[in-house]
């Protein structure tokens, strides 16, 4: 299968010819195709939410295995008569002060969602992303777009459009190309199948911001790491699996800067003397102090929305230039940090260790 590149910018959307590549994008969904979309957290992998065999493409195409359920995204209220039941009012408010945007909500199904889009759940996942390009392309397929994010099972999910080539060419027929995502970590999903919200994915939507809608915030135990968390399973079944990982073994370093520079140093000094490539992944506060193979930062640490955007990126380039063995510094707890630290653990195996 030839994969078709289309470059699509939020300006595009109101001309004829921009126009034209959203109805060709459209037509491919309605034929129950798999076509990759920009959103505002990361890139999607779309096909109808609404029939078994266009979910089925989508798992083929990501290699995922089907317990593992999909979101169904919309672009107006409207369509959620169609796919949910049993809202309270709670779920309600979420959905008003969060939509569109980076949320995903858990509520009850109705029948007419196959199975095969849940993962077998009597629950379904539902976003309303606010991404322009996202929102016009399911208004013209005028469908509950089910999306993964657009990257191979395992690997990190992609905030380009090279990032999706790299892992679907050849697999699916259209990817969009809408430049780089703004947020670049997944939507926080909140479960409001009973009265009180809880997070089953951390994301840019922090516990504090819920809290101050609905209160009696929890999170799911499952997904705070560390050896505690290791047999509680999580109810998000994504959650489970060793996600978001580069393909080097990589190892986080946390406690104080001073420390960590040098512990980070040590690590690198002995595995390129034994032989590896060896990256290091920091933050500008630090980054000249390091001396390795491949050394990236992430941004600053005052800056958590840029180093949300520029994770996953960083963990392909560490891939892209064969590094083996990478060394990590972490990030805190405190607000949006809370979900950054859960996707470098995660890369990390959580592999940790403390100086
Ligand atoms: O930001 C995002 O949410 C991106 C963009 C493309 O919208 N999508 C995304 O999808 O991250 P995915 O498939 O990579 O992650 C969906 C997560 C998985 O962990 C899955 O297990 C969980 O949502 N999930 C889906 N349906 C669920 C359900 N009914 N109950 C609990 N968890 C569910
Ligand atoms: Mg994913």
């Amino acid at each position: 299968m030839k994969t078709e590149l289309i470059q699509i910018k939020e300006e595009d959307l109101q001309t004829t010819k921009g126009q034209r590549k959203l109805d060709a994008a459209a037509a491919l969904l309605q034929k129950g195709e798999v076509v990759a979309f920009p959103t505002e957290t990361v890139y999607g992998l779309g096909a109808d939410g609404m029939h078994a065999e266009s979910s089925k493409k989508i798992y083929e195409a990501k290699g995922r295995p089907s317990d593992n359920p999909l979101i169904l995204h919309i672009a107006e209220f409207e369509q959620l008569s169609g796919i949910a039941c049993d809202i309270s009012d709670n779920a309600w408010k979420i959905m008003k002060a969060f939509w569109p945007g980076p949320m995903t909500i858990i509520l009850k199904k109705k029948p007419e969602v196959p199975k095969e889009t849940t993962g077998g759940l009597d629950t379904v996942a539902i976003r309303m992303p606010n991404h322009p390009v996202a929102r016009e392309l399911i208004l013209k397929a005028n469908l509950p777009i089910a999306a993964p994010s657009a990257n191979r099972s395992g690997r990190p999910s992609p905030t380009l459009a090279r990032h999706v080539m790299e892992d679907m060419n050849g697999r699916i027929p259209m990817i969009l190309d809408g430049g780089k995502v703004g947020i670049g970590i997944e939507s926080t999903i909140i479960d409001m199948t009973g009265e009180n919200p809880v997070i089953l994915r951390p994301g840019y939507i922090t516990p504090e911001m819920i809290d101050q809608v609905v209160a009696g915030v929890s999170i799911d135990p499952a997904i705070l790491g560390g050896p505690m968390a290791a047999n509680l399973k999580p109810k998000a079944p994504g959650m489970k699996y060793r996600h978001y990982a580069p393909s080097g073994d990589m190892t986080l370093v946390e406690g104080e800067p001073e420390k960590v520079i040098s512990k980070i140093n040590a690590l690198a000094s002995e595995k390129r003397e034994e032989g590896y490539r060896v990256g290091i992944i920091g933050t500008d506060e630090n980054i000249l102090a390091y001396q390795a193979d491949v050394i990236i930062s992430m941004g600053s640490r005052k800056d958590p929305e840029n180093i949300a955007a520029n994770l996953y990126g960083t963990l392909r380039e560490m891939d892209e230039r064969g590094v083996q063995f990478i060394f990590s510094e972490s990030v805190g707890e405190e607000k949006f940090y809370g979900a950054i630290r859960n996707r470098i653990l995660k890369a990390a195996g959580y592999q940790v260790l403390k100086v």
